[in-house]
Parts: structure tokens; sequence; C-alpha cells
């Protein structure tokens, strides 16, 4: 039971095995004192005794009326036994859903019944970032803090700032590139009321930034660098499996920009297979976009590997060299992944290693096409979302992903967080069209959906419908 977890089960351990050395869940690191690496939630699964089967999960839908047997991050507590149960931190996140998506799969090219939509735009603030924030705001509530910064292309500042207005527990501080977030974002941010600083730099600079700042002022930092936010991200998988009646898919496909989901998905598959709760593990796809291609770059261009943690990672630290001596930035219209120094790189890596990964680049033409095919689909997403999809795509036209195949692809954030790249989309308007997308290589809106202008009478109006059939 939830109840009786102790928080003498977990603590906090550095990811390379090569160091090993441990912490514990009372202290605060965002990376590992000893050697600067990154730092997972471990537990001592022999004492903390997790349900042998699944199905113990499903009995909470039973016990709804209790806010943490309803979160989609806290019934599934016991697998990520860090905080007892009277700290838990809940706005209800998690309540999100897994569809099969037909004609998605058409345009992705697998057979009916085959692609999933994990949609979690259906977060409190619209992206899957709530299921990190609860985990993150429980230790932060543990541990006693009272202050919280991020960074963020948009979608953590929003999950940060609606938490803090919500619990009143922290106060919210969020560090952005200035003119490097969608309005939606941003206006999320304003609205809940969080202090919002713009910086003039992209991403990368005021993640850098906020980890001095957050280390100077003993501000607790939630970006994905913060080990117990992956916990909660973990439940995504979770959720997946739950909605497949606790089958492995064969395929996770994800976007990647700062390569928190990715790490998380992986590190969640590791626990089960180790607890024994599935027998096989699915193959995960990272998809960046073109734009912000680190990973990309890296793992498939440089062969850069975990090697079970102990490969040389020197290529990364010449590859962001490169990157400052050609002065090279992030550029895509999906704005939440316009990332070129991913923080959780080496996580990531031990994912792809541990679920036979592979990452693939999508172009910006990509995404906006696959994007209009989610939204035709019915659901929606924001550009970077989209990159999964448009990434699957591409594998299954690579023969990578059988058409047979189960994938299932995460849609991240919700439709609604960047409304312009939709309307450039879909425009009429050729010189909104050259502005937004066409500067941007986008050549054609195979899909758009385009608005009629009519005149302020019935008959033009009658004649629309009609032509519309
Ligand atoms: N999709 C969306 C909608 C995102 O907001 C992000 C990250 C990602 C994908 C990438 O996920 O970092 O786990 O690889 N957004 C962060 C932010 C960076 O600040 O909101 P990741």
């Amino acid at each position: 039971m939830a109840a009786s977890i102790e928080t003498d089960v977990a603590f906090q351990r550095c990811i390379s095995p090569l160091c090993g050395a441990t912490y514990g869940v009372d202290e605060v690191h965002t990376s590992c004192p000893a050697c600067g690496n990154l730092l997972d939630i471990a537990y001592d699964w022999d004492r903390s005794r997790p349900p042998s089967s699944f199905e113990h999960f499903e009995t909470k839908w039973m016990r709804r009326s209790d806010p943490v047997a309803f979160s989609g991050v806290w019934r599934f507590h016991e697998l990520l036994p860090f905080a007892p149960r009277e700290s838990i931190v809940t706005i209800g996140e998690g309540q999100t859903l897994l569809s099969v998506a037909d004609s998605v799969g058409g345009f992705v090219g697998v057979r009916p019944g085959r692609l999933h939509l994990q949609y979690e735009g259906l977060n409190p603030s619209g992206s899957f970032k709530d299921n990190g924030m609860s985990a993150a705001f429980t230790h932060a509530r543990m541990i006693g803090a009272k202050r919280a910064a991020c960074a963020s292309t948009g979608n953590t500042s929003a999950s940060l700032a609606v938490y803090c207005a919500v619990t009143r527990l922290m106060r919210g501080i969020i560090f952005i590139g200035s003119g490097k977030i969608s309005y939606g974002k941003l206006s999320q941010a304003l609205d809940y009321g969080a202090l919002t600083i713009q910086i003039a730099g992209d991403f990368d600079d005021a993640m850098a930034r906020v980890k001095e700042v957050a280390g100077k002022l003993g501000i607790y930092l939630v970006n994905s660098v913060n080990p117990f936010r992956l916990e909660g991200q973990k439940t995504i998988m979770f959720r997946v499996l739950e909605a497949l009646g606790w089958e492995v898919p064969d395929w996770i496909v994800v976007p990647g920009g700062n390569l928190g989901n990715s790490s998380a998905f992986g590190k969640a598959f590791m626990e089960l297979k180790e607890l024994g709760l599935i027998d096989r593990m699915p193959r995960l796809a990272v998809i960046n976009a073109a734009g912000a291609n680190t990973l990309h770059e890296l793992y498939t261009r440089r062969g850069l590997r975990w090697g079970g943690g102990k490969a040389d990672l020197a290529p990364a630290c010449h590859y962001y060299d490169e990157l400052d001596r050609l002065e090279k930035r992030a550029d895509t219209i999906a704005s939440a992944i316009e990332i070129n120094r991913p923080v959780n790189l080496n996580k990531c890596l031990r994912a792809l290693e541990a679920c036979d990964g592979v990452v693939r680049e999508v172009t910006e033409q990509e995404i906006l096409d696959a994007k209009a095919q989610v939204g035709a689909g019915g659901l929606g997403c924001e550009p970077a979302s989209a990159a999964s999809v448009a990434g699957a795509k591409q594998l299954v036209a690579e023969g990578v992903i059988g058409k047979d195949d189960r994938v299932v692809c995460i849609l991240t954030g919700h439709q609604l967080k960047d409304p312009n790249a939709t309307v450039a989309y879909h425009t009429t308007d050729q010189a909104l069209f050259n502005e937004v997308l066409g500067s941007r290589g986008v050549s054609r809106a195979s899909y758009a959906n385009r608005a009629v202008s009519v005149g302020n009478r019935i008959d033009e109006i009658v004649q629309a419908i009609d032509l519309y059939g």
C-alpha cells in the first residue's frame, strides 16, 4: 500500500557506473557532487516491495475520490516510492489518453489499429510536463523549498507556474529566451503569476543562467536535470501500458529536446523489467527537429553510445565546442525542442541502449505536415509533438518500423500552445505563410484546410457550403 512507503528505500545515485556515488533523497543536487554526471533516483526494491502484478494499479480506480489514487502519476506511487504519502503534491495531472489513430496511422504507413497516440496535452497545463512537475513539487515539499526556478521553451514554465498558483507551496521564477516562446505558453506563465525573466539569448543560454542563479541563491531547480522530475515522467509509460492491457508495444516514438522524456521512459522500462512486470523492452525512437539535432548528430552520424556507462562521451563536448566556433544556434518552428545542448544526453544514451533505440531528425516541412494530419485526425498538437509522428513516418518508409508493428507516438503538448504555426500553415494569406513558414524552408501546406472568405450575404455563404459538399 502506498501509505506504507518509507523514503529510506529511495536514494540518489550517480548514473555513471564508474562513480556510482549515492546521496539521500533529502539532499538537493542537479548533478553528482563527486563527478558531475547526472543523478538517478534509485530504489531498494527488496525493501519497498512493489506489487508483483499490474492489476494492483487498476484497483486504484475504485478509490478515485482520493487525489493520490486519482492522479495519473501517483496511482503508480509504488513504482516511484521516494516520498511519503503525506508529502505528495498533485493537481490532478496525468488524466491522459491513449487512442488508436487510424487516419494518422495511414499517413505514417502502418496498418489500421497499429498507431496509437498518447495525448499528454490533456494535462492541467496542457503538456506532459505536469507529470514531472508533480514529482518535483513533491520532493521540493519534502525538503521545504520556498522558491522554484526553471529555464524553459514554454511548457516547463507553464507547468511550474500552474503548480505554484494552485498549491501556493513555492514562488515560481522562470527564465526564457527572448522571443523564443510561443504566446500560448508565455500567456500561461503570466496569467498564473510566475516571475518571468526574459533573457537576451536562447534556451541554452537560459538553462546555463538558471543553473548558476539557482545554485547561487539556493532556489529549487525544476528542469529535467532534477532527477525527481523524471520519476513523474516515467508514469507516462505506465499509463501507455495500462491502456494497452499491460502489453508492451513494439515502438515508443518521442520528440527529443532536453531528452528528459526519453530518459525517463528508458528508466521506466528498465525498472519494470528488473521487477519482472514486463518480459521484453519496447524499442525507442527519439526524434529531433533538423534545426536542433544534437542527439541525431552525435548518435546517428558520429556513433556516440552509452557503452554500459563506460564509453568516452568526450565527442559530445567536442561537438559543443564546434557549435560555439561556428556560432550555430538551435533553430526550428518546433520551439519546444529548439535546444542544442540537451542536459539529459547521457541518460538518453543509456535509454537508447536499453531499448535498442534509434534517432532521426525531421524537417520543418515534415513536422508541419505531420501536425496537420494529427489535427485532422481529431487530437491536435503543437509542432514539437508532431515530430514524433513525422519521425515514425520516416522510420516506416525506411523499413525500420514494420507496418504491423504496434507504435505509440507521444503527443507531448496541446494544439493550442502554438496557434501561430497552425494558422500560418492553413492560411490563404501567402505573405503570412512566407513570413512564418516560407522563411524556414517550408514550401507547401499539402494538408491545409483553408478558410473560405465570402461576403456578408446568405447566397455566398450557401454557395460556399454547397461547394464543401
Ligand atoms: N515536446 C514538448 C511539447 C516540450 O515542451 C518539450 C520540452 C519536448 C517535447 C522535449 O522534451 O526535453 O523531455 O526531450 N520542453 C522543455 C520546456 C524544454 O522548457 O518546456 P524533452
